[in-house]
């Protein structure tokens, strides 16, 4: 079934928190976990909306934090689909860090991240093209072939690490195996 192309801020999505000490550590800025969750929480938003669909994480290419988060900030998420194949969304996020008293703001952290849509019957189900509408959309578009073509490569690689790791644990009688082979 084909399905309606969708501009890209039809299903942009963004997400403002106050940074408070219980979300902080010990160097007074934002935990590096915490953020990690509201980064997939934007992107799940994000490509339910577009997908109409249930969607779960595929892939997350990596989180580069790049500046830290500080106590009384103000941290902004966006997300939007950068790309579409044929059940898979690849959105990207940005992170910043407002100083609620200069206004100053900085870009803290990146990631891209791949989600796939469910269908009822509880299998990946196609997804709506996107249309790039600015420049930073289109550039997002025009090299994201490229970013799927690695992660395909790191998903076999992944396959064949894990074929090669098992899973067995410590107590179980053949965890010793797996050196052997
Ligand atoms: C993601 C998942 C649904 C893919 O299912 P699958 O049976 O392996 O499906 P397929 O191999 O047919 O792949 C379906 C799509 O997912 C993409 N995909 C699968 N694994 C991927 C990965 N690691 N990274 C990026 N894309 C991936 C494929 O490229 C394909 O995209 P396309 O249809 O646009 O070409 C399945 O691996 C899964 O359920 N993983 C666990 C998800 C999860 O629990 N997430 C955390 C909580 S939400």
């Amino acid at each position: 079934m084909n399905k309606e192309t969708k501009t890209v801020s039809q299903s942009r999505v963004f997400k403002s928190s106050h940074v408070l000490p219980p979300d902080t550590n010990n160097h007074g800025t934002l935990f590096g976990g915490k953020l990690m969750a509201y980064i997939d929480d934007v992107a799940a938003l994000c490509a339910r909306k577009h997908s109409r669909c249930n969607a779960v994480t595929a892939s997350t290419d990596s989180i580069d934090f790049i500046k830290p988060i500080k106590v009384d900030d103000e941290v902004c998420l966006e997300a939007f689909v950068t790309w579409t194949h044929k059940t898979s969304m690849e959105i990207f996020v940005r992170v910043l860090a407002e100083n609620l008293f200069t206004g100053e703001r900085i870009v803290c952290a990146t990631s891209f991240l791949t989600f796939v849509a469910i269908g009822d019957d509880g299998q990946p189900t196609e997804v709506p093209k996107v249309m790039p509408t600015n420049e930073v959309e289109r550039y997002l578009h025009e090299t994201a072939p490229e970013r799927a073509e690695n992660r395909k490569k790191r998903r076999i690689n992944s396959k064949a690490l894990i074929e090669k790791i098992g899973s067995s644990l410590l107590w179980d009688d053949d965890y010793n195996e797996a050196e052997k082979k």
